[in-house]
C-alpha cells in the first residue's frame, strides 16, 4: 500500500553510498513520478554544511548527460523536496533536534497521516545507536514508520543473531527492511519468471538436466580507497554470503504458492536450509597482485602488509533436497579481474551419446550486467546437405528485444517497495541466520579461528583470476563448449 505524506530520512547522507546509489534511486523514482504525493527528504549525518552544498552533493552523482532541458528542472524540483540536518549518531539533543526538523516539515501537511521511512547508510558502528535513537525520538505516532538497513549485517553467525537482537528491541520485522540490492537488479527479478511461467525451462530444471550452475561476480577494479573496510570483510562478505547466496536462492527455491513476500522468503529460507556449511576443500581463495601498471592489494596503505584477506573466493554448494541432490553450485567473485560481469550459468548435462560424438552441452545464461540478456546454447544442424550439430546461441539481448525499455536501477526498485510495504525482496531474519550458517564456518577457517590462516593464491591485476581457476572448475565437471 503506498502512502502519501512520507518523510523519508536518510542517514549516512554525506557518505558514499547514499550519494552514489540512495539520493540518484529517490530522484529516479521521482523523476518518473514514482514517489508518494507529499513526499520529502531529509538528509542527515555529522558532517555540518548548508542545504546548497547538501544539494550539490546528493545530486552530483544523477545523471544527465545531454544537459536535457526537462532533466534539469526535475533536478531543481527534487533539490526543493530535500532539506539537511547535521548531528551526532548518538546524541539524544541531535534526534530531539531532528525530530523538531521532521514536525516543521509535517505542520504543512496540516494534520494528515503522516508516514516515516528511515534509510540507515551507515558503517556498522553506528548503526544500532541510530535505529535506537530513531524509534526513541522519531518515530511517528500518527502513521507508518519504516526503517531500511544495509549490510554488513554482522560479520558471522553470533555477531549477526547480536545485531539482530538488539535492532528487534526497537523494531518489529515488518517495519524492517534489510537491503540485499541484488534483489532489485531487474535480471535476478526475471528468474522466477523465467522459472515458472516457462514449463520448457522448469521441466529441465533439476538434477535429472542439469550438470552445474556457476554464479559468477567479477569487477574489473581493486579496492582503491576502500582497503581499509574491505580488508576487515574480505570477498566472501562482501558479495558471496549475500548477493551471490540471494541469486542462488532464487534460481533454487520450490515455487512459492503465491506472490506473496511470505510465501516466497519462505521457500528461499526452505531451500538454504538445506545446504551443508561450506567445505575448505570446496574453496579457492585469491589475493591480486601488482600487474599491467596497477597496484597489488598489499599496496594499499590501508591494508596490513602482511593481510591474506581474500579479494577472490570461488565456492562450491551442495543442496541437499529431491531436486539438488548432487549439482555442484559453484559461486565466485573477485575484485582486480580482466572486465566486469555478473552471470549465472546453467550448464546441462550430455545428451546420451550414439548419434552424436563430442557434441557442446546446452547452456543457458543469464546475464545479470552489464547488458542483461538471457542465451541459450542450442545444438543446431549446420544449414547444407550434409548433418553435423553446431553449437548456436538462441539470444534474448534486452537491448536488442526491449529497445525502448528503461531498466530500473536496483535501488530504485528497492526503496519503491519499501515505500509500499513489500519485502518481497529483503531478506528476512531467518534468512540471513541460515545464510551465516552456511558461510561461517569457512570464514573463520580463513581467519585461522581453528589454526593457521590459508594463504590465498596469487592472481595478477586484470587477469581472469587465479591460474587454478580452471582446475577448480573441472573438479564439478563443468566442460568449456566449443565455440559456434
Ligand atoms: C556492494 C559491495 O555490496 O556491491 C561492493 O560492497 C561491490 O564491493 C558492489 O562493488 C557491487 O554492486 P553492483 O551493483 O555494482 O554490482
Amino acid at each position: 500500500e503506498f502512502k502519501d505524506n512520507t518523510l523519508v530520512v536518510v542517514f549516512g547522507a554525506s557518505g558514499d553510498l547514499a550519494k552514489k546509489k540512495t539520493f540518484p534511486a529517490l530522484f529516479g523514482l521521482y523523476r518518473d513520478n514514482f514517489l508518494p504525493k507529499g513526499v520529502h527528504i531529509v538528509g542527515y549525518a555529522r558532517t555540518k554544511m548548508d542545504e546548497a552544498e547538501f544539494h550539490k552533493r546528493a545530486t552530483q552523482y544523477i545523471k544527465n548527460p545531454d544537459n536535457s532541458p526537462e532533466i534539469t528542472e526535475k533536478i531543481e524540483e527534487f533539490k526543493k523536496l530535500s532539506s539537511y540536518i547535521s548531528g551526532s549518531y548518538e546524541d539524544s539533543d541531535a534526534f530531539e533536534n531532528l525530530e523538531k526538523h521532521l514536525q516543521g516539515i509535517e505542520s504543512a501537511y496540516q494534520g494528515d497521516e503522516t508516514h516515516r521511512l528511515f534509510y540507515l547508510a551507515l558503517p556498522p558502528s553506528v548503526f544500532i545507536p541510530v535505529a535506537t535513537n530513531v524509534k526513541k525520538f522519531n518515530y511517528t505516532t500518527k502513521g507508518i514508520n519504516r526503517i531500511i538497513v544495509e549490510k554488513p549485517f554482522g560479520r558471522d553467525l553470533d555477531s549477526s543473531r547480536e545485531l539482530l537482537g538488539s535492532l528487534k528491541k526497537s523494531w518489529t520485522e515488518d517495519e524492517t527492511f534489510r537491503i540485499d540490492h541484488y534483489l532489485g537488479k531487474e535480471m535476478v527479478k526475471n528468474i522466477l519468471v523465467l522459472r515458472f511461467a516457462n514449463i520448457a525451462l522448469n521441466a529441465a530444471w533439476d538434477k535429472n538436466s542439469i550438470s552445474s550452475v556457476q554464479i559468477t561476480f567479477k569487477e574489473p577494479f581493486g579496492t582503491e580507497g576502500r582497503g581499509g573496510y574491505f580488508d576487515e570483510f574480505g570477498i566472501i562478505r562482501d558479495i558471496l554470503q549475500n548477493h551471490l547466496l540471494q541469486v542462488l536462492s532464487v534460481l533454487t527455491m520450490e515455487r512459492p504458492v503465491s506472490f506473496a513476500s511470505e510465501d516466497i522468503r519462505d521457500e528461499k529460507v526452505k531451500v538454504l536450509r538445506a545446504i551443508p556449511p561450506i567445505e575448505p576443500s570446496d574453496t579457492l581463495l585469491g589475493q591480486y597482485v601488482a600487474a599491467n601498471g596497477k597496484p597489488g592489494y598489499l599496496d594499499d596503505d590501508t591494508v596490513p602488509h602482511n593481510s591474506v584477506c581474500p579479494t577472490f573466493a570461488a565456492t562450491t554448494l551442495w543442496i541437499h533436497n529431491p531436486r539438488w541432490e548432487g549439482v555442484p553450485f559453484i559461486l565466485k567473485a573477485g575484485k582486480a579481474l580482466n572486465e566486469a560481469k555478473v552471470e549465472v550459468r546453467i550448464q546441462f548435462k550430455d545428451v546420451t551419446q550414439g548419434i552424436f560424438k563430442d557434441i557442446s552441452r546446452n547452456e543457458l545464461v543469464l546475464r545479470i550486467q552489464p547488458s542483461e540478456a538471457v542465451y541459450l546454447k542450442l545444438n543446431t544442424k549446420t544449414p547444407g546437405l550434409y548433418t553435423r550439430a553446431l553449437p548456436t546461441e538462441m539470444d534474448l539481448t534486452y537491448k536488442r528485444r526491449f529497445q525502448d525499455a528503461k531498466i530500473p536501477e536496483a535501488y530504485e526498485a528497492l526503496i519503491l517497495d519499501a515505500l509500499k510495504g513489500d519485502h518481497s525482496n529483503f531478506v528476512r531474519d531467518d534468512e540471513l541466520d541460515v545464510a551465516w550458517k552456511i558461510f561461517t564456518p569457512i570464514l573463520h577457517w580463513i581467519e585461522g579461528k581453528n589454526g593457521a590462516a590459508p594463504k590465498p593464491v596469487p592472481y595478477p591485476y586484470g587477469s581472469r583470476g587465479p591460474k587454478e581457476l580452471d582446475a577448480f572448475i573441472g573438479k564439478y565437471g563443468f566442460r568449456r563448449s566449443q565455440e559456434g
